[in-house]
């Protein structure tokens, strides 16, 4: 009913009708609990199909994600650079903010980043919560401040009503994160072909796509890309047993965690990105500098595992990465 309301009154000021329709997903089923840190085991396992979130927090946390008022120019949303259509990204090297302004790393997907052990691409902030701020006050991405997105927001009727309903309180910066944290968390990619072979289905497996899962686990792929997210539960160097950066010009963005712990161990060192979804979110690594899937698989043979892969390897392992590809409200994500 408190959704209802909420989403009535958001209609209301995008349409200006009095309609309150039943736009908001209907309740879900209640049935794992909500934690991030439980579900980073070494072991991988498929995606919970339902979530315990509040839905009237996801609408209207949905509204704040497209919301252009929280950039300086009202320009630029989070969905912006992070397309739902598009795998979650912006299929770009790297991000466009307002202005028009280049960024320095690629856009990670924000479907599952909840189950990410860190976010960003350096582990910089370690939940989704600690990340919102991030892009709002970043002078290339949004170049905002919350007073300024606050001020915004309270000129709008359906906001300041839509916050009362939902928290009993005045727009303020916690109950926007809270949100838009709801939101995303609600951003999860079920039932890929791999966690259906994961949940007992062989079948839905082919032949060589099996063959490229063995290879994944037998060439020690799967000893960074694991746990939950295939991914997104540690830190590595890009370059584990051979130096990546050699004869490459090296931008700040690249020395990784360096940035955050100025440790000469974490030189280079990134967060193993997650293989979930990984096929429709070209272009790869921290700087979007790899183009093909492929090509990212046999730089991670080369520089990761001390191998040159086959070609027949690559392409096994490619046919693999593509079973780790999700579905988004019922639609495989493309
Ligand atoms: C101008 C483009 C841009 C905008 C706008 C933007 N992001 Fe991002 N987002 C990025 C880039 C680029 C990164 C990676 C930055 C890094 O790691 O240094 C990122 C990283 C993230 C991550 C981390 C994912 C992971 O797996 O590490 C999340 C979550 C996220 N953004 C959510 C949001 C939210 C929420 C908003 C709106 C408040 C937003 N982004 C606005 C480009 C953008
Ligand atoms: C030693 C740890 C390690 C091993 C082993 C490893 N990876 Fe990675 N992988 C990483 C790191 C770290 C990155 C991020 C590199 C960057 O952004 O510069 C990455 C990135 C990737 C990406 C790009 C993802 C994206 O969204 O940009 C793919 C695909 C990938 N790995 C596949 C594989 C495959 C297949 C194997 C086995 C052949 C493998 N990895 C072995 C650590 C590892």
């Amino acid at each position: 009913m408190l959704g209802l309301i909420i989403f009535g009154g958001l209609l209301l000021w995008q349409n200006t009708t009095s309609q309150k329709t039943s736009l908001l997903p209907a309740q879900l089923p209640i049935s794992v609990p909500l934690s991030v840190k439980s579900y980073n085991f070494s072991q991988i396992e498929p995606l919970p199909f339902v979530l315990s979130l509040a839905n009237e927090k996801i609408s209207l946390g949905k509204q704040l994600f497209n919301e252009v008022l929280l950039s300086r120019d009202n320009s630029v949303s989070c969905a912006s650079c992070h397309d739902l259509a598009k795998g979650g990204t912006d299929g770009l090297s790297v991000s466009t903010g307002i202005n028009g302004l280049k960024g320095t790393r690629n856009a990670p997907t924000v479907f599952n980043s909840a189950f990410n052990f860190a976010q960003f691409w350096d582990g910089r902030e370690a939940t989704i919560e600690d990340q919102v701020a991030g892009p709002i006050h970043n002078p290339i991405e949004m170049d905002s401040n919350w007073q300024d997105v606050i001020t915004k927001l309270k000129a709008k009727p359906a906001y300041v009503y839509a916050f009362k309903e939902v928290y009993s309180a005045p727009i303020n910066k916690a109950n926007i994160i809270d949100a838009i944290a709801h939101y995303e968390r609600s951003l999860v990619t079920p039932d890929s072909s791999f966690d259906r072979y994961l949940r007992g289905e062989p079948n839905s497996l082919t032949q060589e796509e099996l063959k490229g899962y063995q290879l994944f686990k037998g060439l020690g792929c799967i000893s960074c890309h694991q746990g939950i997210n295939i991914g997104g539960n540690m830190f590595q160097r890009i370059g584990a047993v051979s130096d990546y950066f050699k004869g490459k010009e090296i931008k700040p963005s690249d020395l990784g965690r360096f940035n955050i712990t100025s440790q000469e161990d974490d030189r280079f060192v990134f967060k193993v990105p997650s293989l979930r979804n990984v096929a429709v979110t070209a272009p790869y690594f921290h700087d979007g500098s790899i183009k093909t899937l492929e090509e990212a698989v046999s730089v991670m043979g080369e520089y990761q595992l001390g191998r040159q892969l086959s070609d027949d390897e690559i392409r096994l392992l490619s046919l693999f990465l593509h079973t780790l590809t999700g579905q988004w409200q019922g639609q495989t994500l493309q």
